[in-house]
């Protein structure tokens, strides 16, 4: 059985947006998939997402406004099969508190979206609300190509 746990910075934008976006696709396929998120950093823990991911995921059909944020823990390197990082800095601080007996396969967001490997997710955070919907669109094609992999080519 899979796990997946979606990585940024905050957790309050780009994180819970995947989470959101990944449930719909695993639903939609009736996977078992255990989806979660959480941040590299501390600021929001406990705070649900920001109100314009909360409004762009609604607009999708998706609610994640009952999430709250919290911290990625050395625990959630063995709970979770697969960790994905929304960008190159969230991996290279994954990869610093990694414990040994880490057993999930990290990797970047958009390596799951053909053509895009190796891309970041941009922080919409500082931006404007278009920049939301860049993330959503984001978060949702990286979706479909987790769920295809999961769903068709486990290893
Ligand atoms: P996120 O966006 O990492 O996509 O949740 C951010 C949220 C908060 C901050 C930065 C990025 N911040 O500096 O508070």
């Amino acid at each position: 059985m899979y796990s997946v746990l979606f990585v940024c910075l905050g957790n309050i934008c780009r994180s819970p947006l995947a989470e959101g976006a990944f449930r719909d696709e695993v639903a939609k396929r009736k996977l078992p998939i255990i989806t979660d998120s959480a941040g590299t950093a501390a600021y929001h823990t406990d705070n649900p997402p920001d109100p314009r991911a909360i409004a762009t995921a609604k607009r999708n059909g998706v609610n994640i406004g009952s999430l709250r944020a919290r911290q990625v823990k050395p625990a959630d390197f063995k709970r979770f099969t697969h960790i994905v990082a929304m960008d190159t800095d969230n991996l290279a601080n994954l990869k610093r508190v990694q414990p040994q007996d880490s057993t999930a396969r990290l990797s970047l967001m958009m390596d799951w979206a053909k053509g895009r490997e190796g891309a970041s997710v941009e922080d919409p955070y500082y931006g404007d609300e278009d920049g939301f919907a860049v993330t959503w669109a984001d978060v949702v094609e990286a979706s479909k190509g987790l769920a295809n992999h999961l769903a068709h080519k486990p290893d």
